[in-house]
């Protein structure tokens, strides 16, 4: 039988930390949340409020904390660019400070330790699909550097206490991940149409629409994660974690507003000056290192998505998320 350990998921009120502490509680282990609710939302882990293995504590990790543990899943940080560029310095310290603080408490602790990155770590790239050697085109001075440079230095930070401390970590380079509980104001795509046709609004598409991306469902990326948690010490990552499935933003307007039964328009709008053509993950090192490749298909993933967008916004829960 599996041992029980108790984990610590910083960001556990966000969207994939939400999902994560309910995964890790029905493998009965016990879980400490630690949120500071900046876009994290209680409503997203009310319901395990009342389960004994469960505790949450609302604390900013840029700021240090103790408690015991054997293992942290660092996923503290606003992910989407309207809430990362809101407090551009309180994002590089959630990233930077966040990640001293938590390794400093898994050496202390003797915990292992997993990191929330991203596939904006490889920048604006000249390759397709990025592969985890890549080292990443990044503009270190713009409005979207706080982030993406956080998250950089956040790698070093824990490659460095690695080298240097003997930390055990694990990487996960995260790409785009949809599911329930998106924020329907965070801007990304699949909610922004979501929220569109389900209030048959015209769906904005930028340039032509025949820019891809890729999307991986929230339960294969969290299954990614403890993955990539359970494996022998001498796996660190980078390890890049995503659904390589491609599609054009034209195709995934389109089969929203099929699986809505919406009556929105398409509306072309110019395409932005930084928006990348095509974003699309490498998984050959996940699926060898974890065993893992993403099973959710995008028509299955919208269908539960858009059945809790339905609902958020059937009940206007949205107004009261914005009050929150
Ligand atoms: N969702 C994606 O597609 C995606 C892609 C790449 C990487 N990631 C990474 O995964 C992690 C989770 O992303 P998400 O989509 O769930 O975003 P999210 O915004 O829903 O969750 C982030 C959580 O961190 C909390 N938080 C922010 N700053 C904090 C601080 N200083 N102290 C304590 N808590 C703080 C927020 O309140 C929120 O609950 C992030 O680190 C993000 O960078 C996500």
């Amino acid at each position: 039988m599996q041992q029980t350990k108790r984990i610590l998921v910083t960001g556990g009120a966000g969207f994939l930390g939400s999902f994560l502490c309910e995964r890790l509680l029905r493998e009965k282990h016990e879980v400490i949340c630690v949120d500071n609710f900046f876009t994290g939302r209680r409503s997203n882990i009310s319901h395990l409020l009342d389960n004994r293995s469960f505790e949450i504590i609302r604390h900013d990790i840029t700021f240090p904390l103790y408690v015991e543990v054997d293992e942290i899943y660092n996923l503290a940080c606003p992910a989407s660019p309207v809430h990362y560029q809101f407090d551009p310095v309180q994002t590089t310290k959630t990233s930077v400070h966040g990640a001293i603080n938590m390794l400093g408490l898994a050496k202390r602790v003797g915990a292992k330790i997993l990191q929330a990155s991203t596939s904006e770590v490889y920048g604006d790239p000249e390759i397709h699909p990025q592969q985890e050697s890549y080292l990443g085109r990044v503009n270190p001075i713009g409005p979207r550097s706080c982030y993406d440079e956080g998250k950089r230095c956040a790698e070093t930070l824990f490659f460095d206490y690695w080298r240097q401390h003997k930390l055990q970590i694990k990487v996960a380079r995260i790409f785009n991940t949809y599911g329930p509980r998106m924020r329907p104001d965070d801007g990304r795509v699949i909610s922004n149409f979501i929220v569109q046709a389900l209030q048959n609004k015209p769906i904005t598409v930028y340039g032509s629409g025949q820019q891809t991306r890729s999307f991986c469902y929230v339960d294969d990326l969290i299954d990614g994660l403890m993955r990539l948690m359970g494996t022998q010490d001498e796996v660190t990552g980078p390890i890049n974690l995503g659904n390589p499935a491609e599609f054009t933003m034209l195709e995934l307007a389109n089969l929203v507003v099929e699986l809505t039964g919406s009556r929105s328009a398409t509306k072309y709008l110019p395409l932005p000056a930084d928006d990348p053509r095509q974003r699309q993950p490498d998984i050959a090192v996940a699926a060898r290192e974890l065993d893992w490749t993403p099973k959710v298909q995008l028509r299955a993933g919208l269908g539960k998505t858009i059945a809790y967008f339905e609902d958020l916004l059937s009940s206007d829960r949205s107004l009261a998320i914005a009050a929150e």
